[in-house]
């Protein structure tokens, strides 16, 4: 079968190549893709926005694909699986009813309380006064977050009661557009950050391994936050008794929420998860995709055909699906960046050795990536992944950061202690 994926991100990449392993899958279709999935064999690249509903309908018909893959939120958020699904196309993608529980974070924490997930106290506030005087009253840190999608720039850990003000104040000013009219703002949780991504066909829910991140751009979790300079999978923060526990208190009772509201999930959900120091998990948020780089991590992993799981989410038949397999070992993927990143970045700069470091046995995908004729160049902040693989993440990251000494940009930015706090 063909497939159209869209997005054209380090997620992209690896999910385009995560389904070609499968016998199944005959060619990967990217909208629009990035230089990694314009080199990748039996994929090509369609360059359409992300956001043009039609042209994307118009590609799975005619492909024709069996199954649409939506890799960002954005699509999911704006709707294009019930536009696509009201064509008749199979979409793996929750609807746009199910992506407000990472498009509004107000949304998502009024349907924790309801569905009594653990996560931080929050409140909701529409107007700059009533929060001002709300911070009076709170210690600090304390969180301050724009409702709305905000490319994971609108979130700020406040140290002190001024920079609290002052990220009420701009977010009500418009910094984040209208993804900042509402403000939530909510108790600071200290612990260990871990990601769980699960997969559901709106009963029946199943994680995949769990992952971490490493949201700062700076070594010692240092700077300003990022979409992610580095993941691996699995974590032994998240063992096996604290995932069942995971399962209990929160992927179950999110599902059947939902379900109670009507609103038919399928997908991923993905729990990004504060570990107490005594253990114990509370959300932090919920996003509606696959999250990037744990993907990078998390998919070289799974032995299971992936397009075969998602056709039994979209058909709802999970629950009889046989358990996820996953190969033995860990997965360690290091995100090398255009220095400037999360800020503004040069672009445009030829990468060399992207060959000899999968020589050696990693694997690069490919994000902020654009293929020529005889050359890559950089265009995006985030510009590859590499993921290492090993019997353990000791070896995986070895694996990762010997294959990056082969890789060269200018300005080539990345962190050197992913992993460090396992290790
Ligand atoms: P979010 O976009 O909600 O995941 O927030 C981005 C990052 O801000 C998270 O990955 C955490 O590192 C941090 N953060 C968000 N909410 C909290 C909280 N209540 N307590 C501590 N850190 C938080
Ligand atoms: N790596 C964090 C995210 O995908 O949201």
């Amino acid at each position: 079968m063909n497939v159209v994926v869209v997005g054209g991100g380090g997620r992209e990449h690896t999910l385009a190549w995560a389904l070609l392993r499968s016998p199944q899958v005959t060619e990967v279709v990217c909208i629009p893709g990035n230089g990694g999935t314009a080199n990748l064999p039996r994929c090509r690249n369609l360059t359409l926005a992300e956001t043009d509903f039609a042209g994307i309908a118009r590609c799975a018909l005619e492909t024709p694909a069996e199954l649409v893959v939506i890799g960002p939120e954005l699509p999911l958020a704006a709707g294009l699986t019930d536009y696509l699904q009201a064509r008749g196309i199979k979409v793996f993608g929750p609807c746009q009813a199910g992506a407000q529980i990472e498009a509004s974070k107000a949304w998502a924490k009024q349907l924790m309380v309801e569905a009594g997930i653990p996560t931080a106290q929050a409140r909701v506030f529409t107007a700059a006064e009533p929060a001002l005087a709300y911070l009076r009253t709170q210690p600090v840190p304390i969180v301050i977050k724009a409702d709305g999608l905000a490319a994971g720039k609108g979130v700020t850990v406040a140290h002190s009661r001024q920079e609290a003000d002052q990220a009420v104040l701009d977010s009500f000013a418009g910094k984040f557009g209208d993804a900042g009219h509402q403000v939530v703002i909510e108790e600071f949780m200290s612990g260990q950050e871990a990601s769980v991504l699960a997969i559901t066909d709106g009963q029946t829910i199943r994680p995949l391994l769990p992952a971490q991140d490493h949201k700062a751009i700076g070594e010692g979790d240092t700077g300003p936050n990022t979409g992610g300079m580095g993941a691996y999978a699995p974590t032994p923060v998240v063992t096996p008794e604290l995932l069942e526990q995971i399962q209990r208190q929160v992927l179950d009772p999110a599902i059947a929420t939902f379900r109670r509201r009507g609103i038919d999930y399928r997908g991923i959900l993905y729990a990004g998860l504060m570990i107490s120091p005594t253990g114990e998990p509370r959300v932090v948020e919920f996003n509606c995709r696959f999250g990037d780089p744990e993907t990078q991590a998390v998919l070289p992993l799974l032995k299971t055909p992936l397009d075969q799981v998602m056709l039994a989410c979209i058909e709802g038949r999970l629950q009889s699906f046989p358990p996820l397999e996953w190969y033995a070992g860990a997965a360690a993927c290091v995100v090398l960046a255009a220095a400037g990143y999360p800020g503004s970045y040069p672009q445009g700069m030829a990468i060399t050795g992207l060959d000899q470091a999968s020589a050696g046995g990693a694997l690069v995908f490919q994000a902020g990536t654009e293929a020529e004729a005889h050359r890559t160049l950089t265009r995006g902040g985030r510009v590859l992944g590499v993921t290492g693989l090993g019997e353990d993440l000791a070896t995986a990251l070895a694996t990762a950061y010997s294959a990056i000494a082969a890789i060269h940009f200018d300005h080539m930015y990345y962190r050197r202690d992913i992993g460090h706090r396992v290790l």
